[in-house]
């Protein structure tokens, strides 16, 4: 089993998203110890914005280090993403990582009847980290367009992600602490 870890979050060792992506994929290697595990961090090694000569598919030296990004994402069983909320969506870092994925041809296509997903069956589990609560009437109602985002973009490749939610971790140490008892929570139902 290969897994592929993606880290987005600029924290560093504050990161809670990082310490559920962590949580995530020692599970998954407790179950299957033989996988084999690639990490991307977004926030040390940033990819640039995406340009016209650097779509994949292309030959510039640019457009070939997309095709890399996106030949590992295809190659993987299973993609751990975690996303901090940074002004109500996921970091930029990640938005350039989904740039050189979401890919006319290679994850999708329009078919006959409309747009198809071409990434059926891959299992992609995304640890989300959020401030404030964004449930109906709540500070955030109608902001949250990180978890939104996500589910749709990766829905367009045809994926169904798991979500992992850590919400009103600012809240107050209350809050942080019931947040993470959540999340943990869930990670341990995860199916190996
Ligand atoms: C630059 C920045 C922007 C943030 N913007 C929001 C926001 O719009 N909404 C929110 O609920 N929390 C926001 N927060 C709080 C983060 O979502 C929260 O700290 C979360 O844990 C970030 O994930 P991380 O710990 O993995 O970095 C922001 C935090 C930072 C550092």
């Amino acid at each position: 089993m290969k897994l592929l870890q993606i880290d987005s979050s600029i924290t560093g060792g504050d990161s809670i998203s990082r310490s559920l992506t962590a949580a995530i994929v020692a599970k998954l290697v407790a179950a299957d110890p033989a996988a084999t595990v690639t990490k991307r961090d977004l926030a040390a090694a940033p990819l640039p914005h995406l340009e016209l000569a650097a779509y994949p598919g292309g030959e510039s030296e640019a457009a070939l280090a997309s095709t890399a990004v996106l030949e590992e994402f295809l190659d993987a069983d299973i993609v751990v993403i975690g996303a901090p909320m940074y002004n109500f969506t996921f970091p930029s870092q990640l938005k350039a990582w989904l740039d050189r994925v979401i890919v006319a041809g290679r994850t999708f296509r329009h078919g006959p009847n409309g747009v198809e997903g071409l990434i059926p069956g891959k299992r992609v589990i995304i640890a989300v980290s959020r401030g404030n609560f964004y449930g109906p009437g709540a500070v955030g109602d109608g902001l949250e367009h990180l978890q939104t985002l996500l589910a749709g973009v990766f829905g367009f490749i045809g994926v169904t992600p798991d979500f992992i939610v850590a919400e009103g971790v600012r809240a107050g140490p209350d809050h942080l602490a019931a947040a993470l008892a959540t999340a943990n929570q869930a990670i341990t139902r995860l199916a190996a």
